[in-house]
């Protein structure tokens, strides 16, 4: 009953063949080998356009540098309250770009309203003393385990473009919210006027596989010269591409993608139903909140069930609920989830 993070998850049977056929022989570093070059087709044919792909090894590789390409002096990039750029990067952006900083927004379930962004916006009009907004960074899935569809992001990045901001995607869990979308990865993206993405392979089953996809190129800059000063430059580059090529190929990514979202699917519906806890709030991707009594969230410890505390302010809980995270992936079964229901009652 492992509901702690989709990063424990193991990598995919298919993602480690991958590797293990990549292993053969010699091949060129730094990503000038074939599968590399061929990975990188593989990504245009799946957003349905020519784009850029710089692998990384982390997702905080992925944002931190990817808004760092956007640097100028008091730039600020606009996040949501929840983004993980803001809580749980140890200001790496901040770091990369030397010094730009967050300006965080207010969300509900991890989602920035059009309204939240019109508001922050008009806090630095220009000439203004404070600085100069640069980047909106979106997360999909969110934090929250809530997805934007096409139409809210192209409503958000069509607020922050008009004022002329570049928008970067936090796609950690991108596949999740393709998944659970529906759209097309082209729809969730440029097409609604994101210019890049933190794409993430490795919470879906890589092993340690992530990715900046950049749609407008001419709006960042030395983006090959941060990510190797930053050492994400990978010299074994076939490794990483090698599990993109499985991710990738035949739909595999959000095949797994789908998979943790059916059993996100299944938490929720028997949670809803249950007389013993309730959802904090609907989700729509692979993460599920909800109130437990403590006693419930011990036993299911004690039965080597992981899952996470989280904060839970303003939410009326009992002295004796908690709040909790359940977060599931490709490698998470019916079974497990049916257990861990039947602990809840
Ligand atoms: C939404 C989101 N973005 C980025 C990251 C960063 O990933 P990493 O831990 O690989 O740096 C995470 C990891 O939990 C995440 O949840």
């Amino acid at each position: 009953m492992n509901f702690a993070s989709d990063n424990w998850a193991g990598a995919t049977p298919e993602v480690m063949a991958a590797l293990v056929k990549a292993n053969d022989g010699a091949a060129p570093a730094y990503g000038s080998d074939a599968l590399t070059r061929r990975v990188t087709g593989l990504f245009s044919e799946v957003f349905e356009k020519e784009v850029e792909v710089w692998f990384t090894a982390t997702g905080t590789g992925s944002n931190s540098l990817g808004l760092a390409a956007l640097s100028r002096p008091g730039g600020l990039v606009l996040c949501s309250s929840e983004a993980h750029i803001h809580s749980d990067e140890w200001g790496a952006t901040e770091f990369q770009s030397g010094g730009m900083k967050l300006v965080t927004m207010p969300q509900v379930a991890g989602r920035v309203s059009a309204e939240a962004l019109r508001q922050t916006l008009s806090r630095f009009p220009e000439g203004n003393r404070f600085g100069v907004p640069v980047a909106l960074s979106l997360t999909n899935a969110t934090e929250c385990g809530t997805v934007y569809a096409p139409a809210a992001v192209a409503e958000l990045a069509g607020l922050a473009r008009a004022q002329g901001l570049a928008v970067h995607m936090d796609g950690a869990r991108f596949g999740n919210a393709v998944a659970a979308t529906g759209a097309k990865p082209a729809e969730l993206t440029w097409k609604s006027g994101v210019d890049f993405l933190s794409f993430g392979g490795t919470k879906n089953g890589c092993w340690a596989a992530e990715a900046i996809v950049v749609f407008s190129p001419d709006k960042l800059s030395d983006l090959a010269a941060r990510r190797q000063r930053a050492g994400h430059t990978f010299s074994k580059s076939r490794f990483v591409a090698a599990q993109f090529e499985a991710y990738l190929t035949g739909g595999n990514w959000l095949r797994w993608a789908g998979q943790a979202n059916a059993r996100a699917e299944q938490l929720r519906v028997g949670l809803r139903a249950s007389s013993q806890a309730r959802l904090g709030w609907g989700s729509e991707a692979n993460e599920v909140f909800a109130v437990l009594p403590r006693e419930t969230i011990a036993r299911i410890r004690l039965a080597g069930g992981t899952l996470y505390e989280w904060p839970a302010e303003g939410m009326g809980l009992t002295a004796d609920e908690d709040l909790v995270r359940l977060v599931t992936s490709w490698a998470t079964s019916p079974d497990e989830v049916a257990r861990f229901l039947a602990m809840v009652g």
